[in-house]
């Protein structure tokens, strides 16, 4: 049973993505991840950063230190797509697409939720991601070489002067999904690792976020603040959201448990994440979607024209 008592029959896309390194997207999906799980949902989880593997790693820890602890944490169905080794590079590209869409149809229908995380980098795996999720999350770090991701602002008015590179392939994706089956893809930006402190920047940053926001159609949502917590549970693969005490910690919880995990509920809440009828009708477009793109392209009937 979850949190409202209704289940989506198809899985729920959620992808982490932001064309920057550093910018908190492991950190969010594993928080989404474990947030989901507690709230009785079934969950698949695909880590597309075949380099780094952060995500898998977060969630090794979490499985090891819940053996070791005897604790149950809920894990979830965890894949990763790696990289390919074929010789050439259309080869190697084809044979990752076809490792992702099997994960894909493998969990389309026992899960409610599939989560990806994808790298900080331009590829193939991640512009498909992009364009089969329902929502997009992109965290964003509070200063500007980070905000250059998504548009170059004058120096003089704060004013965007053009999109750059990652908001451009946000809006090809979401053409591209629009055209294959009519499917919206909610982009919500959020604001990470906030400083506590009332800044210059932060007021400059936020009035430049709410400009991107109305011209590349995403939403603000609450932010998450800089707090050590987030950087020191990874070795044991536990997050803000799980129950941190000392059977679990091992030592006493610091006292910015609390806050954190507010920090998190809010930004879940204003996710907005559809577990109604709109939700089912969704996942069952994008499996009519999946089948269509990965169907070679029928050169006779073109050649016969
Ligand atoms: N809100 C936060 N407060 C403090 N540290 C954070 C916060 N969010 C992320 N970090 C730290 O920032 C670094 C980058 O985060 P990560 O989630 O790995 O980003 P990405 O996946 O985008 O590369 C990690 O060291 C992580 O622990
Ligand atoms: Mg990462």
């Amino acid at each position: 049973m979850n949190v409202t008592g209704i289940k989506p029959k198809g899985a729920y896309v959620i992808v982490c993505g932001n064309e920057k390194g550093g910018s908190g997207k492991t950190t969010t999906i594993v928080h989404l991840s474990v947030a989901l799980m507690n709230a009785g949902y079934r969950v698949a989880t695909i880590d597309l950063d075949s380099r780094q593997k952060s995500f898998t790693r977060y969630l090794n820890n979490r499985r090891d230190w819940s053996k070791r602890r005897h604790l149950k944490l809920p894990l979830p169905d965890h894949f990763v797509i790696n990289q390919s080794d074929a010789d050439y590079i259309y080869d190697r590209e084809q044979a990752e697409i076809a490792e992702f869409s099997e994960v894909i149809a493998q969990v389309e229908k026992s899960h409610d939720f599939i989560l990806i995380d994808t790298p900080g980098h331009d590829g193939h795996l991640m512009r498909l991601a992009h364009s089969m999720a329902d929502t997009l999350v992109t965290p964003l770090n509070d200063s500007f070489i980070d905000f250059d991701v998504l548009g170059h602002v004058s120096p003089d008015t704060g004013e965007i002067l053009r999109l750059s590179h990652y908001a451009q392939t946000v809006r090809e994706a979401r053409r591209y999904r629009n055209r294959a089956d009519n499917g919206l893809l909610d982009w919500v930006v959020v604001r990470n690792r906030l400083t506590q402190l009332h800044s210059r920047n932060k007021e400059a940053m936020l009035r430049s976020l709410k400009q991107l926001s109305m011209e590349l159609g995403c939403r603000l949502a609450e932010g998450i603040s800089e707090r050590m917590i987030f950087r020191e549970l990874f070795p044991m693969g536990l997050t803000a959201l799980d129950e941190l005490d000392e059977g679990s910690l091992g030592r006493k919880p610091s006292l910015a448990v609390l806050p954190a995990r507010q920090e998190v509920r809010a930004l879940i809440a204003s996710l907005r994440l559809p577990i109604d009828e709109l939700g089912m009708q969704r996942a069952r477009a994008r499996q009519q979607w999946l089948e269509k793109a990965f169907k070679p392209i029928d050169t006779a009937g073109i050649l016969a024209e």
